[in-house]
């Protein structure tokens, strides 16, 4: 009987180009020194013209299924959240799996801005405990630097590109893998954060806009409460949590969410400087570092934390 949704692996993936402060700089009235202090990025990285969201998606689902040593042929479901999809339709799930030679499964989309893993990791929990699937693999992907707006520098020194993926299987052992899942959206906020078109509003993919201020304002309240709410759904104290692996958004808003929940620095991944936002991928790269890093190991209890558009937020409890 299937009572827990297992991460196998978690991998994750930034296109090659890496683009400095200094570069945007030549692009926008902004400066390096600017750009740190509001925020901590010091760096990012931007897909080349041949990359797509699918391609970078595609190359971290293959480090995640070698990880997880599971043949491509097992997977049954594909989820992918992205709010940059190769096309407006199919799926991206769909591009990812043709380009794996995934046989006949369940893939799809799913559209929740920068909270798409933890909303994905709610999806597949579900999806395995319902017994639908028995081995999933979650991606999150985005290309921001397809839809930033080149002339606001308030906003496109924030983005970057890059993919994560997941392999989550069904099992029957207790007490590990995903124990809570806290999903929120609040639609009234949708204006704050957004893209000025689309497929049913004139056919234009549009620009990145984003008041920055007001998302700041809702950001650390958001996440404090998901965190707080997903720990108490679990029975699991926050000083139990080995590693907080939140959206990396601006290191302002990472240190005020641990400032308010009195969380240990050292207990946070933190690398928003270099990578930027990456949106969907940016828990999954935070926990790929970190990873590599040796600090996040087999046994740890992670808790991973999101807030973007919509407004949308949450946060996921996974004993690894
Ligand atoms: N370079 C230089 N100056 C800049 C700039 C840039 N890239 N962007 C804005 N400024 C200027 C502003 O024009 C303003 O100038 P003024 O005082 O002359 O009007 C000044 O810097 C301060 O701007 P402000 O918007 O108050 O900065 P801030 O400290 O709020 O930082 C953000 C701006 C966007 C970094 C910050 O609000 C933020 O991170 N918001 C949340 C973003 C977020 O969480 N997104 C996650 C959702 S996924």
């Amino acid at each position: 009987m299937t009572i827990s949704s297992i991460v196998s692996s978690l991998c994750a993936i930034t296109p090659d180009r890496l683009v400095t402060n200094n570069e945007l700089a030549n692009i926008v009235d902004t400066s390096d020194a600017w750009i740190k202090e509001r925020t901590g990025i010091e760096q990012r990285y931007f897909c080349s013209d041949l990359e797509t969201s699918s391609t970078l998606a595609t190359r971290a689902a293959k480090l995640a299924i070698e990880k997880a040593n599971i043949d491509a042929n097992d997977i049954d479901l594909i989820v992918c959240a992205t709010s940059t999809p190769d096309r407006t339709f199919p799926a991206t799930a769909t591009l990812i799996q043709e380009a794996l030679g995934i046989p006949v499964c369940i893939a799809f989309d799913i559209q929740a801005v920068c909270s798409g893993f933890v909303y994905g990791f709610g999806v597949v929990d579900a999806m395995i405990k319902a017994g639908q699937a028995k081995n999933a693999l979650l991606i999150g992907v985005d290309s921001f630097s397809r839809i930033m707006d080149w002339a606001d520098r308030t906003t496109c020194v924030l983005f970057g590109d890059g993919a994560g993926a997941a392999v989550i299987r069904a099992s029957d052992e207790q007490n590990k893998g995903i124990l809570a899942n806290i999903l929120r959206a609040d639609g009234r906020y949708n204006s704050i954060l957004n893209v000025s078109s689309g497929a049913s509003l004139g056919s234009k993919v549009g620009k990145l806009h984003m008041e920055g201020q007001a998302v700041f304002r809702h950001a650390v309240t958001n996440i404090s409460e998901a965190i707080v709410l997903c720990c108490e759904k679990a029975g699991v104290n926050i000083n139990e949590i080995d590693w907080f692996v939140p959206h990396q958004a601006n290191k302002r808003i990472l240190d005020g969410v641990a400032k308010k929940l009195k969380i240990p620095e050292e207990k946070v991944i933190i690398t928003v400087d270099i990578h930027g936002n990456t949106s969907a991928a940016s828990v999954a790269l935070a926990f790929d570092h970190a990873q590599k890093e040796g600090k996040i190991k087999k046994g740890d209890l992670v808790l991973f934390e999101a807030m973007g558009g919509g407004l949308t937020w949450g946060a996921t409890l996974v004993r690894l």
